[in-house]
């Protein structure tokens, strides 16, 4: 399964920022998760609406944002390294501008000012809205960072699409519902970067939404750190209404009646707020796609129980039990670390039952990375690196095979592909399916496009598909107009 880190990029035409009569274009260099990339569309679509353009490459830019993931030390290392090389780049033309935004910019705020020079401001995941402002103030010579944390869910409503800023992915749209986790787990840092938990209103997650169906996107991905935590502590404390939130199955039924929405995904959810409303909803819903991602960690109790995960392997399996009763066909990925601290070879052996009894259909897979300030990053009993990484192979290639054995069970299915672009291999173009899996295609399609195939190899990373029918265009228009042919 393709690594989340993998960078996005967001990119087009290389457009002129106008009135200025200066070339003013950025270029963002995206790290890390969903929200990440989503984040940097945000931030994309505000340098727009200040009269910026998008350079197409780096070397076209006058101004560079790179937003960062602090998840692993490699992700964060990332940033340091292209810090070293951009130095030059600020050099070769003057006035060039370096912004530092994520996950590790709201860790180390003005930190980063002082250790690299060639760095103008700093801003943090709760501080997208600043931008324009602070680029402006860049531009006059000042230095700056705010990493301010805000409770202000209206922090959440900046539009991510510009008439000048071409869709990274056509069709299909992230809409963060939550932010920030309450959870802490004691390998992770994501508490420390993305804040406390707060949940947007509905009203403005169903109007952003129908903003977009306008705009031709079919499917959206909900993102959240513990998404279907969503509306939870203001239910608890009696005041969802005053919030605007409600519960998670609640939204997903909302957001199910917004004409040309035909696809919903979400992600991540968290065993522990996976409730029978939001397991039955898999059953009910025709536009909830038939997968959950349902990141698992360990299979061992003991282990689980040190990361502080708060539900055992039993009752993960008998989660994935009921998800399979209300909707027989889900496929179910997961997220997994080995080489924990105090991970014995038993425990290893747990996970790879756990994956062997669920059958995930994909995973991604992770050696475990101290992260400082974290829990987990002072406890002993540290697994050798060779062990760690032979546990890894291990259960990489366990996942491999039944992955592969998915994909082979399922040629002489017909299934529905959303467009995303050309594929690796030549003439063919790359989509998914309602299951999240990579479906190529060699057929002259557009991305955003939804294609119905038949599908005919099985590879070991994604399935070969036929068109088995005229695929059908959405041009932005009236939304419903597209649901309707989509049904041929
Ligand atoms: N909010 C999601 C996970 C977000 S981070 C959840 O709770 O499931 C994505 C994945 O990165 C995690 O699921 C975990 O498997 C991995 N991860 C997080 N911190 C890590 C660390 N310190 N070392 C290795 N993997 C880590
Ligand atoms: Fe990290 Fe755990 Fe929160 Fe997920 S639930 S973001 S793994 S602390
Ligand atoms: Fe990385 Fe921050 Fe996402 S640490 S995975 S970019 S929440």
């Amino acid at each position: 399964m393709r690594c989340p880190e993998a960078r996005h990029r967001v990119a087009s035409a290389g457009l002129r920022a106008e009135g200025t009569g200066l070339p003013r274009n950025f270029y963002i260099r995206t790290y890390g998760c969903q929200m990440n990339a989503l984040d940097s569309q945000k931030v994309a679509a505000l340098l727009c609406g200040a009269g910026f353009g998008v350079a197409e490459q780096l070397e076209d830019a006058d101004l560079l944002i790179v937003n960062t993931c602090s998840i692993r030390d490699k992700a964060e290392q990332r940033l340091y390294s292209d810090l070293g090389r951009l130095r030059e780049w600020k050099r070769e033309r003057p006035g060039r501008v370096i912004g530092v935004a994520g996950c590790v910019a709201q860790q180390e705020g003005d930190a980063i000012l002082r250790r690299f020079a060639a760095v103008d401001f700093v801003y943090g995941t709760h501080n997208l809205r600043l931008v324009p402002a602070l680029v402006a103030a860049a531009e006059q010579g000042l230095r700056s960072a705010r990493t301010a944390e805000s409770r202000d869910p209206g922090r959440f409503d900046v539009p991510q699409l510009h008439p000048d800023l071409p869709s990274a992915t056509p069709g299909r749209a992230f809409v963060t519902v939550m932010e920030g986790c309450d959870m802490f787990c004691t390998f992770c840092i994501v508490p420390r970067t993305r804040g406390r938990e707060i949940s947007r209103p509905a009203a403005a997650i169903e109007a952003e939404v129908r903003e977009l169906a306008a705009a031709g996107v079919r499917e959206i991905t909900l993102l959240g750190q513990t998404v279907n935590a969503y509306g939870r502590h203001d239910l608890r404390r009696g005041r969802a209404e005053t919030a605007g939130t409600e519960g998670f199955a609640a939204l997903i039924g909302r957001l199910a009646t917004v004409p040309g929405i035909s696809r919903i995904r979400y992600t991540s959810p968290h065993p522990s707020f996976f409730d029978a409303a939001l397991v039955r909803a898999h059953g009910e819903q025709d536009a909830l796609c038939p997968h959950v991602h349902l990141p698992a960690q360990s299979g061992s109790d003991a282990v689980l129980e040190r990361m502080h995960r708060p539900y055992t392997a039993a009752e993960y399996r008998a989660l994935c039990d009921r998800l399979r009763a209300a909707r027989g066909d889900v496929a179910i990925t997961t997220d997994l670390i080995v080489g924990f601290p105090g991970e014995t070879d038993a425990d290893f052996r747990a996970t790879l039952a756990l994956v062997r009894d669920v059958a995930f259909v994909d995973a991604y897979t992770f050696k475990y990375s101290p992260r400082p300030g974290t829990r987990a990053a002072e406890f002993a009993d540290a697994v050798a690196p060779e062990v760690a990484s032979a546990r890894l192979e291990e259960l990489q290639e366990l996942l491999r095979s039944l992955t592969l054995a998915a994909h082979r069970r399922r040629i002489g299915e017909q299934t529905e592909v959303l467009i995303e672009g050309t594929s690796r291999h030549p003439g063919q173009v790359s989509g998914r399916d309602p299951y999240h899996r990579v479906v190529n295609l060699a057929a002259e399609v557009e991305p955003g496009e939804l294609v119905r195939v038949r599908l005919v190899e099985a590879t070991p990373h994604s399935l070969i598909g036929e068109p088995v029918a005229i695929p059908v265009k959405y041009p932005a228009g009236p939304a419903d107009e597209g649901m309707r042919s989509a049904q041929l």
